[in-house]
């Protein structure tokens, strides 16, 4: 069954097929397919699993002969693969628990040495977004947790909230959530925490509301989105886990192997943009310098010089792409 971007998955679930899986819309799915380019036999890895749309479609494109690797920090997301791929997918896919910073680690773990196809999807995924008890969202209200793997010992939101200084607190929440009232989101934090500690999504959310005046709430996205995201990452170290996991992924993939990445803020794709270009340079030498001292080659040829986007009909369909950003590279023969 061929996966089209944007569409609704509920609509095309099959027989068997528990309804939780069509619950998270893969964004820039076409895109994706069409630039990785798995074929029959081929080995993909999946680095963010969520929901298993990805997943879906690589284990289509591999066919009979080819295996995937998905992989997921959140153990609910494996838990629901197990039951949407039961019985159809067989020895061909592999699925395992942990963080995409250990990409390769776990690849060999399951005796991969080596992949033709790579992606990572980052952020939530809406099974995530959408669990209250999970604590990523504002929309409704539950405790303050945001771990991706709450079986992990790390600290959560709300932790976080209850015991960094105030200093830390708005360093964090305008680096990560490039939130300029920062300073006053978290004076407001610790001025509340004297009262009560902070403890769910709807304390975090009305503070926030009654910070940031009305007249500078931002026109498309809800004001506590940014404290939000800030917290998230922070939670989850999701940018230094990025950090690896694309230095890992970049190692794992063969010559003539392709890798996308698809990132959610603008932090995230500064990092995957650098990250690839610096791999797509063959020499690293500050421009004054009048030879190569570096001995850095190229490892990737890089195919997006622009991040690919949604397109109108994508965003009609699934609002929340919209701030969603492809970029994909080619992994060189090493020289
Ligand atoms: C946007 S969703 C992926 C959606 C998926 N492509 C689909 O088609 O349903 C992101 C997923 O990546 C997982 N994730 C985020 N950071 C991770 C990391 N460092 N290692 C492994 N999984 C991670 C999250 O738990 C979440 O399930």
């Amino acid at each position: 069954m061929p996966i089209v971007a944007g569409m609704d998955r509920s609509a095309d679930a099959t027989p068997g097929e528990p309804p939780e899986a069509s619950l998270h819309r893969p964004v820039l799915l076409t895109p994706l397919i069409q630039n990785l380019q798995p074929r029959e036999g081929q080995v993909a890895i999946d680095g963010t699993l969520g929901g298993g749309g990805v997943t879906a479609a690589l284990l289509d494109r591999v066919g009979a002969t080819g295996r995937v690797l998905a992989i997921d920090r959140d153990p609910t997301a494996i838990a629901r693969a197990r039951l949407r791929f039961a019985g159809t997918a067989g020895e061909r896919l592999i699925l395992a628990q942990g963080d995409f910073a250990e990409i390769d680690h776990i690849a060999a773990g399951q005796g991969i040495v080596a992949a033709d196809s790579l992606c990572l999807d980052l952020g939530t995924s809406s099974l995530q977004l959408d669990d209250p008890a999970r604590g990523f969202s504002f929309r409704q209200d539950g405790p303050l947790d945001m771990r991706m793997d709450q079986t992990a010992s790390g600290e959560t939101a709300a932790t976080l909230l209850n015991s960094w200084d105030e200093a830390d607190l708005t360093a964090l929440i305008r680096t990560y959530g490039e939130e300029r009232f920062a300073t006053a989101i978290a004076r407001a934090v610790v001025r509340e925490r004297r009262r009560r500690p902070m403890a769910t999504t709807q304390q975090l959310r009305e503070l926030v509301e009654q910070t940031i005046p009305r007249r500078f709430w931002p026109k498309r996205i809800h004001p506590a989105t940014r404290t939000f995201q800030a917290l998230r990452i922070e939670v989850n170290h999701e940018l230094e886990s990025l950090r690896h996991g694309l230095q890992a992924a970049i190692s794992l993939l063969r010559p003539g192997g392709r890798l996308g990445v698809i990132s959610f803020h603008s932090l995230e794709d500064s990092l995957v943009k650098n990250a690839l270009h610096v791999a797509a340079q063959n020499c690293l030498c500050p421009p004054q310098q009048p030879f190569c001292t570096c001995a850095h080659r190229a490892s990737l040829l890089l195919f997006t010089r622009r991040a690919i986007r949604p397109d109108a009909e994508e965003l009609a369909v699934n609002p929340r792409s919209r701030s969603a950003r492809l970029r994909v590279a080619e992994k060189l023969e090493p020289r």
